[in-house]
């Protein structure tokens, strides 16, 4: 017994001093970092990000970093306090993200940043493992099977949840947030395309849903990972289990119970016949062509991985899409033209493709408005930009397509105003996407979204049902007043969302 006492009192000893010795490691870390980069940069860009003074000028970072990169010859500059190299011309992206696509990987820090929560996800990985997921989901998602399933889905949840929660609003004269109504359509969507489950978040009761909840908050925290001066504050935090990093733990806690929960849901309901992707997965370790699928925390980060990419995302479009829509009547009613003013009722994939004006509106929104507003890349080797600016090897790059769609020498002089024509260049005024390396809002290159078409399906879904049906009037709008193009207030994350929502009245055009 007394021997069991003074192991236990030696084992807290060792692990008290450990204890000491890590932090002290680490606060060692924390004071060589600054001094190597703080107190000797001096530069009014370094000064404003650390002082937050930029604030008084901008209302987003973005903001801020697109007026710094249009004043930038290159269109790139250096944040030294972050270690950063941000840039916004089209040569770099094409550069970081095609031509030199091996030495511009995710790299180990950001995998670090977002590894509790996406964990081996396949925006979290680089090489091999990556290579895999993206094969296989991109085999599920480019299939015929797997897309008029998509489209099924999205139909339905637009015309027996959507259109009636507006409906209804509409009759009770109520202001509604529309920035949560989608994100509830959102998740509905991506969960029931995904996992063939139906969390029913965009229920008449809008119930609350814990594991919607608890992924913003993981998703939020992670992210704020990210702005910290230097990796080492928040990995201090961590590892006192203190603040943020205790709250974020909690939350990631939830997530990974009830993605546990969704996947043995899944699993009791059966996989055979399903067209969802969990159930391609999972019947593809059944019948041994991916044993890796057969592991429940390879399923739990597919999870993970679909919700954020499927939902903030779509949410976010659709969001900016209706302030945008309001301000710019005209184009709601050319959509409304377009897609056959008097029609109600659900529409045909084939007739949501041939909407080229629709098309066009959603990127024009999207350029202005993109839902990931900056990725963010690691330098394996020291190399050199297009454009002449030297990387260090290890070091960031970010490339930001929120800044990308506000430049001049991109976009042409009237880059602030919202003109859905500019893409509507081809025979007939047909839509003609840009080049991918000057807008690129899924990303570009090898790594481009792989959801793409679906989210344009779904957002041409949503957009001509509400148009046709409805006038939506925002009434509480957070960003500062101005043009079309003036930005709301964004709360800062891995996808963009506006703060404090978008407050809309929705007006019946049809009784
Ligand atoms: C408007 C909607 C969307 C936008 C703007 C968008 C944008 C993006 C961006 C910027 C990336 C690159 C992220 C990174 O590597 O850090 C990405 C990747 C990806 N997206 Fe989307 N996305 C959208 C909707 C969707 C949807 C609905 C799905 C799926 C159902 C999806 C699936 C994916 C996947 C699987 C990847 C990872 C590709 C890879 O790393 O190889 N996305 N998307």
């Amino acid at each position: 017994m007394d021997a069991t006492v003074e192991l236990s009192w030696g084992a807290r000893c060792a692990g008290l001093a450990f204890f000491g010795f890590s932090l002290c490691v680490a606060a060692l870390g924390v004071v060589l970092l600054l001094a190597r980069r703080w107190p000797w940069c001096s530069c009014h860009v370094c000064r404003a990000y650390l002082t937050g003074s930029w604030a008084r000028e901008f209302t987003n970072l973005g903001d801020w970093y697109a007026h710094l990169l249009r004043l930038s010859p290159t269109g790139t500059v250096h944040v030294h306090v972050l270690g950063c190299t941000v840039t916004a011309n089209p040569a770099n992206v094409e550069y970081m993200l095609k031509t030199r696509f091996d030495n511009f990987p995710k790299g180990k820090p950001f995998a670090a940043l977002l590894g509790d929560l996406l964990g081996n996800g396949i925006f979290n990985v680089d090489g091999g493992a990556w290579r895999h997921q993206r094969k296989m989901a991109s085999l599920e998602l480019g299939s015929v099977a797997v897309r008029s399933y998509a489209y099924k889905i999205i139909a339905q949840e637009v015309d027996a949840r959507l259109m009636p929660v507006l409906t209804d609003a509409a009759d009770r004269g109520a202001v509604l947030d529309l920035q949560d109504v989608f994100r509830r359509f959102a998740f509905d969507t991506i969960c029931k395309i995904s996992f063939g489950l139906d969390p029913c978040c965009l229920d008449r009761e809008m119930p609350v849903s814990e594991l919607a909840d608890a992924f913003d908050t993981a998703s939020r925290l992670s992210a704020m990972r990210g702005a910290a001066a230097s990796p080492l504050l928040w990995k201090m935090k961590r590892f006192l289990n203190i603040g943020s990093e205790r709250e974020l733990k909690k939350a990631i806690k939830i997530v990974d119970e009830l993605a546990a929960a969704m996947i043995r849901e899944r699993q009791k309901l059966g996989v055979g016949s399903s067209h969802d992707l969990l159930s391609r997965v999972m019947v593809m370790a059944s019948t041994g062509v991916d044993p890796h699928a057969a592991d429940d925390k390879f399923l739990r980060d597919i999870v993970v991985s679909f919700l954020l990419a499927g939902r903030d995302t779509v949410s976010t479009a659709l969001t900016t899409l209706f302030m945008i829509l309001s301000k710019n009547p005209e184009v709601a009613a050319a959509m409304r033209a377009e897609a056959g003013a008097g029609e109600k009722g659900a529409t045909t994939y084939e007739h949501l493709k041939g909407l080229h004006y629709t098309h066009a509106v959603l990127y024009e929104n999207m350029r202005l408005f993109p839902p990931v507003q900056f990725d963010s890349k690691f330098c394996a080797a020291a190399d050199v930009l297009p454009d002449g600016t030297y990387v260090e090897g290890d070091a960031r790059v970010m490339y930001h397509p929120y800044a990308m769609g506000r430049m001049p020498h991109i976009w042409g002089a009237d880059h602030g105003a919202f003109r859905p024509e500019r893409w509507l260049t081809g025979p007939g005024a047909s839509f003609v996407p840009a080049n991918p390396y000057k807008f690129p809002v899924f990303q570009a290159g090898q790594r481009v979204c792989l959801g793409k078409e679906l989210a344009i399906t779904e957002m041409k879904a949503v957009s001509v049902a509400v148009v046709r049906a409805f006038d939506i009037e925002v009434v509480g709008e957070n960003g500062r007043t101005g043009g079309a193009a003036a930005a709301p207030r964004f709360v800062p994350g891995l996808t963009a969302s506006i703060s404090g929502g978008l407050q809309v009245r929705v007006k019946r055009l049809h009784t």
